[in-house]
């Protein structure tokens, strides 16, 4: 075990010195948190394969059966993010009934997404994983990822490669040969890793990062913030209240938006609680481990270290978003604030069957965070979040809509 974990450091060390996301030394204004990867160049994918690739994001003919697409679920409307429907926090999928077990995350702002790596911080005691799709980081990239959803049978349930790359070469033949050439539809694989291709460069266009937000404004030095979301700003950088932004980094110091993601692209065991309402979860021996599960996948020494990590998500346009976390316990952004602020002074108020972290097996709630503010506190002790100072964060959580969302944000007009 001792070697292996050497062998894996060393790798490790060496895997970091490649990748060219390694966190850099913290800037002096910001001296707590690591200086955020550096903004990926734009992509330099050919126009005609972005609209390609736009296209079969929203065309429902290539489910199965037909009717559902990826905008089904990652609704425009809802920066791209929606359960198809669904209201009890997991994605419905495109034949009736079929439930996830999962929340449907933003694909917004993905180009910055990098592959998964390790990186070891200075006061860490060894590298940890980052980067990767999904909330688990199972998919490497975005070609990879977007490959998922068509032959899941929860989502749009292609049988196979071959009954896909029919459909594609029914509807798509003539702009499939140009981006890809003529022999592009010989072999199914290669041709739905193509539609991968075409929907990664989608995906990683400007349509898909618009940095149109009042926070983005803010940092250009165009308009001011209210008192009340300057004081969420400030509450979520505080490392001794909201910490919020030790994982959802950014950096409001730069006027370059791409330095404020809101995550780290890391994991963690924040062990929120179990979602009721999930088919799934009506087995009490069901469990949806995280990361562990890519993390044995991959073959990691130890990997149930992982246990009850899931992907840090980007906070941008947090507020449209109908359910909150992996599971979608939460459908109003305050409680899943709030849920910071008392999860360990008050953990009752969360975890409705009276058993503390009830979405982890047992054997795995060791897993949990339970050093980092604000969580490091006592039951029954004070917050280190009052209820005003949720209220500040939320307000701030809001200054992160991008232009086109507003009006779908909770409590706004038509919501
Ligand atoms: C039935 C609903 C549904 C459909 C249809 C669907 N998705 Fe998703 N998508 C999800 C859910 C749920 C997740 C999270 C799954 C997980 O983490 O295991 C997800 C995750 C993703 C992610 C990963 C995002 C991240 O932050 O890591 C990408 C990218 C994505 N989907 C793209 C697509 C594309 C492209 C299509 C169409 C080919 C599509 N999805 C179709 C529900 C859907
Ligand atoms: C130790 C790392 C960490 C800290 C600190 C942290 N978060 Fe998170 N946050 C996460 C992870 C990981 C998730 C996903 C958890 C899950 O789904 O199981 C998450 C999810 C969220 C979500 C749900 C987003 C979505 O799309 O569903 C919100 C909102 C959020 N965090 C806000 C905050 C706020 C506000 C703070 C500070 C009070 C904070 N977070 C502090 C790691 C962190």
């Amino acid at each position: 075990m001792r070697g292996l974990w050497r062998g894996l450091l060393l790798a490790c060390a060496l895997l970091a010195s490649l990748v060219p996301f390694k966190l850099n030394a913290a800037p002096v204004n910001t001296p707590l948190y690591p200086e955020m990867p550096a903004p990926a160049a734009a992509p330099a994918d050919p126009p005609g394969l972005v609209a390609l690739g736009r296209q079969l994001f929203f065309d429902t003919r290539l489910s199965e059966p037909r009717g559902t697409s990826c905008a089904s679920c990652h609704a425009p409307a809802q920066a791209f993010s929606g359960n198809h429907g669904s209201r009890i926090g997991v994605a419905l999928g495109g034949r009736p009934a079929s439930l996830g077990t999962r929340n449907t995350p933003s694909v917004l702002y993905l180009r910055y997404t990098p592959p998964r790596f390790f990186y070891q911080d200075d006061d860490a005691l060894a590298p940890i994983p980052f980067g990767g799709f999904f909330w688990d980081g199972r998919a490497n990239t975005l070609v990879e990822q977007v490959q998922g959803p068509l032959f899941n049978p929860l989502e749009m349930n292609n049988r196979d490669a071959g009954q896909l790359a029919r459909k594609l070469q029914q509807a798509y033949a003539l702009d499939m040969r140009v981006q890809f050439g003529a022999a592009i539809f010989q072999r199914p694989a290669q041709t739905t890793e193509a539609a991968g291709r075409a929907l990664e460069a989608f995906l990683r266009s400007d349509e898909m990062t618009p940095f149109s937000s009042r926070y983005d404004d803010y940092i250009r030095g165009r308009v001011k913030l209210s008192t009340a979301e300057m004081r969420g700003l400030r509450l979520f950088k505080d490392p001794d209240k909201g910490n919020c932004a030790s994982c959802h980094k950014f950096n409001d110091s730069s006027s370059n938006p791409a330095r404020s993601l809101f995550t780290d692209f890391g994991y963690d065991a924040v062990a929120v609680p179990r979602n009721r309402r999930i088919a799934e979860n009506r087995n009490p021996k069901f469990y949806d481990v995280g990361l562990c599960k890519t993390a044995a996948q991959l073959q990691w020494p130890d990997s149930s270290q992982w246990c009850g990590y899931f992907k840090t998500p980007s906070l941008r346009n947090v507020a449209v978003r109908e359910n909150y976390m992996h599971n979608g316990v939460f459908s109003e952004l305050r409680d899943a604030v709030a849920f910071y602020a008392t999860r360990a002074t008050k953990p009752g108020d969360w975890y409705k069957s009276g058993v503390k972290f009830d979405d982890v097996p047992p054997a795995y709630r060791e897993n949990i965070n339970i050093n980092s503010v604000p969580y490091n506190r006592r039951e029954g002790s004070k917050p280190a979040l009052s209820d005003s100072d949720v209220d500040d964060l939320v307000a701030f959580l809001k200054t992160l809509t991008d232009a086109a969302y507003v009006r779908q944000q909770a409590g706004s007009v038509g919501k």
